[in-house]
């Protein structure tokens, strides 16, 4: 497979005007002091330009990384998640905006949440770049929706298939 058998699902432009209007509904949803949690590694582009768009929306954000994997090997979803490498940061009292790439099964982020509940934050919100709803197995919705995703394999925008294109600036699937 190469870049030509990718069909571009969300482009540059695309992406840039919905990630700055996802940045004004997060700033005007009352979150106090909000501790920015990408999960890697698929969301760190999104989440570079997120927190950009934050700031040109007024709100100001720290950031601390959690990144995670969810068990069984290649492109599936299985049903455990391990922390590979934790935040620093301690969540009591806060509140939490996780930020990932895709919501799809739903496995990775309803653990993430509750493993940051479960350490006293005040709030976890959820904003995903893609919401693949089809394919959810457990009940968890995301709060802040850049683009409703077809239950197709997408690569881009930080998003891999086996470590390769992460560096398209676009969204597309094979
Ligand atoms: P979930 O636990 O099933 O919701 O898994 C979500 C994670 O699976 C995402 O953060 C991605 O890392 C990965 N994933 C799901 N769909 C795709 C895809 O189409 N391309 C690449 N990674 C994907
Ligand atoms: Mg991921």
């Amino acid at each position: 497979m190469t870049e030509s058998d990718i069909d571009i699902l969300f482009d540059e432009a695309t992406i840039a005007d919905r990630v700055q209007i996802l940045a004004k509904e997060i700033a005007a949803s009352g979150l106090e002091n909000p501790l920015l949690i990408p999960v890697l590694t698929g969301s760190f582009v999104f989440a570079a330009d997120l927190m950009r768009a934050l700031h040109r929306a007024g709100l100001a954000v720290e950031v601390d990384f959690l990144r995670l994997a969810s068990y069984g090997a290649g492109t599936e979803s299985k049903g455990s998640v391990k922390v590979l490498c934790d935040i620093d940061q301690d969540v009591t009292g806060r509140d939490v905006l996780l930020v990932d790439d895709i919501l799809d099964t739903g496995l990775t982020l309803a653990f993430a949440r509750d493993l940051l509940l479960k350490r006293g934050a005040r709030h976890v919100s959820l904003a995903v770049l893609l919401d693949k709803s089809e394919r959810r197995t457990v009940k968890i919705s995301a709060d802040f929706v850049g683009f409703a995703c077809p239950d197709r394999f997408v690569v881009g925008y930080g998003i891999d298939k086996g470590y390769a294109y992460r560096e398209l600036p676009y969204v597309g699937a094979f």
